[in-house]
């Protein structure tokens, strides 16, 4: 069963930078630069499953010996198996894997837990709430995506937000505890109301990244989130 969540709570709404939009060639120097955040959000694609090509489970390990915050590690991946238990042993503590691209996600999670990295499904933008059903229980964090998995800056899809409140609803009418996590077209317009019906993390990559002061960025993402709540 989902392990207690700890430090990441639902108390206040977290936020973790994604990579993909920082500048890898001075990628410690970025990673310094959100060290007011909560998690380090690794997109890894593979050129297949989505047309973009980034990093592997390295990052990962080369984000934690720089950096105290905990990794969060997305896969966008044809097969999810094998990069997922890579992930885990790189030290990400969560590991998250689209329903759509894993027909063993049950497995899965039970792997990764018995790893001790937390299991977190992700869904497409087309994929129904319903999809989660039977997987719902065992995931730690859900990841519903603000924009079609791929790349950084798009324009994000408002239908998400109702999305997040239908997932909060499953949640609590099933007693469950799992964070809702947004990632995708995340900015100081659609925070307040993604937390408001339920949403606990909040990814932002073109949002944090294409700010000059990361500091700031961070903190009025999360201040337009509480004040959503
Ligand atoms: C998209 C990635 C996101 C992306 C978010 O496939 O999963 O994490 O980096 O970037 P923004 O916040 O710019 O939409
Ligand atoms: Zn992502």
């Amino acid at each position: 069963m989902p392990t207690s969540h700890g430090p990441e709570s639902h108390s206040r709404v977290l936020i973790a930078p994604s990579i993909l939009s920082a500048d890898l060639l001075r990628l410690g120097d970025e990673l310094r630069s959100i060290e007011t955040a909560d998690f380090i959000h690794v997109d890894v694609m593979d050129g297949v499953w989505v047309p973009h090509l980034t990093f592997g489970p390295d990052v990962v390990s080369a984000a934690r010996r720089v950096s105290e915050l905990p990794v969060d590690c997305h896969l966008m991946v044809v097969d999810p198996v094998p990069i997922a238990l890579q992930a885990t042993d790189a030290g990400a503590r969560y590991v998250s894997f689209h329903i759509e691209a894993c027909p063993l996600a049950h497995r899965l999670t039970q792997e990764l837990r018995e790893r001790g990295t937390r299991p977190a499904i992700a869904l497409n933008p087309a994929t129904p709430v319903s999809a989660l059903e039977e997987i719902v229980e065992y995931v730690d964090m859900v990841v519903v995506m603000g924009v079609e998995p791929g790349f950084s800056g798009q324009a994000f899809i408002a239908r998400t937000v109702e999305k997040v409140r239908e997932i909060a609803e499953l949640r609590s009418a099933r007693d469950l505890d799992f964070l809702i996590q947004v990632d995708g077209g995340v900015s100081l317009e659609n925070a307040g109301a993604l937390a408001c019906v339920g949403a606990d993390v909040l990814v932002a990559g073109s949002f944090v990244f294409g700010a000059r002061d990361r500091a700031k960025a961070i903190s009025s993402l999360r201040g337009a989130a509480e004040a959503g709540r």
